[in-house]
């Protein structure tokens, strides 16, 4: 059903995302890239595209969408913000960062699941840049995975599970960040941090000042009611079981020929003890580089024909929280084959 358009990730041919573009104006639903993640995105002032975007995903009616803007005017139609916020947004806009701000009103309720406020952020990506501009309208727009899934940063993802689903896909080559945006909350006395993502936090609290990090947001699980609604979901799972265990527990597990159908995603240092499968994410002083190959190895993790996976935690500075965060969430503790095999000497 869907048409695939291929189009240069620094060049796009605007030319050919006017297709796309007039798509979204008139109701239809198109996945594209960014660069944190691909976007499943619909026109978010209209109700019913919006409301097709959770039909499609899956996604629980209470977890609002994220609206992508391609200018500071397209940013005041949308929300209310305060004016030193907006120069200090300034500083990071266009990128990965995304604000919870009070909502005009003009964005689709749907899209907003009926709250008085919006989430906003301004892509860096020129070929989601240009297909907001060309639509002329603010775009909703998840992350394009069905929900529950891992996020998509590989094209080939994007087309296997939307091709059949959705108007159009772009397809613009991997995702450069390929972990999704830090999500930042402005309503509240304090800043608080409702999902970590791309954006260190350190970096914005350089500009902002302090930030609260909640354990929500490291993906620790606790009792406390989550603040962002899609903080309590599911989230990120391969179908493959995948089990987080700590570095010397995989160096002790990769090497035990009774785990040979295992698959073990790791770091460059890690990995050079294992001898058993393994999928190796970079280095461990090199964070960016593991935050853009995590999402598609917990996909490549399902092509596998493994009985499970493993996967440790790295340094949770700069990045390093989202990656912890998408970590702890896509995993679960290792249970009793497994601890009887670490029990073992
Ligand atoms: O990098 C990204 O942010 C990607 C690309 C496509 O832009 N988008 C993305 O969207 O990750 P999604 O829907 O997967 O995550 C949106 C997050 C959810 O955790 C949601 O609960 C939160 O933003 N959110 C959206 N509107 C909110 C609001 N009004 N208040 C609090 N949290 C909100
Ligand atoms: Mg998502």
């Amino acid at each position: 059903m869907g048409r695939k358009l291929l189009i240069d990730y620094g060049n796009p041919d605007r030319e050919a995302l006017l297709e796309a573009a007039r798509s979204i104006a008139t109701g239809g639903i198109v996945v594209f890239p960014t660069e944190t993640v691909y976007g499943i995105g619909a026109n978010a002032y209209d109700d019913a595209a919006c409301s097709r975007i959770f039909s499609i995903k899956g996604r629980p009616q209470d977890n609002p969408l994220i609206v992508h803007v391609s200018s500071m005017e397209m940013l005041g139609e949308v929300a209310l913000i305060d004016r030193k916020w907006i120069q200090r947004l300034s500083r990071f806009w266009p990128g990965p960062l995304t604000v919870v701000a009070r909502s005009t009103g003009k964005v689709s309720t749907v899209a907003r699941t009926g709250l008085p406020t919006v989430a906003v952020r301004f892509p860096s990506s020129p070929v989601a840049r240009a297909l907001i501009e060309l639509a002329g309208v603010p775009i909703a727009a998840p992350s394009a995975n069905l929900s529950t899934r891992p996020s998509i940063t590989d094209p080939v993802h994007a087309l296997e599970e939307f091709s059949e689903r959705v108007e159009y896909v772009i397809v613009s080559g991997k995702s450069p960040l390929g972990i999704e945006s830090t999500v930042i909350d402005l309503t509240s006395p304090t800043i608080r941090l409702l999902r970590a993502g791309s954006t260190p936090v350190e970096e914005i609290e350089k500009v902002f000042g302090p930030v609260e990090v909640t354990d929500t947001a490291r993906g620790v699980a606790t009792e406390e009611r989550p603040v962002s609604p899609g903080a309590k979901y599911l989230h990120y799972s391969p179908e493959t079981p995948l089990y987080l265990v700590t570095e010397d527990q995989m160096m002790s597990l990769g090497q035990n020929p009774g785990f040979s159908d295992y698959v073990f995603i790791c770091s460059a240092q890690v990995g050079e003890a294992i001898t058993n499968r393994k999928i190796v994410l970079g280095s461990e002083s090199d964070l960016s580089a593991v935050a853009s190959r995590l999402f598609s190895a917990l996909r490549d993790l399902d092509s596998m024909n493994a009985r499970g996976g493993f996967i440790h935690l790295f340094p949770e500075h700069g990045i390093g929280l989202a990656v912890g965060n998408r970590i702890r969430k896509a995993s679960r503790p290792p249970t009793g084959e497994i601890l009887a095999a670490l029990d073992r000497p």
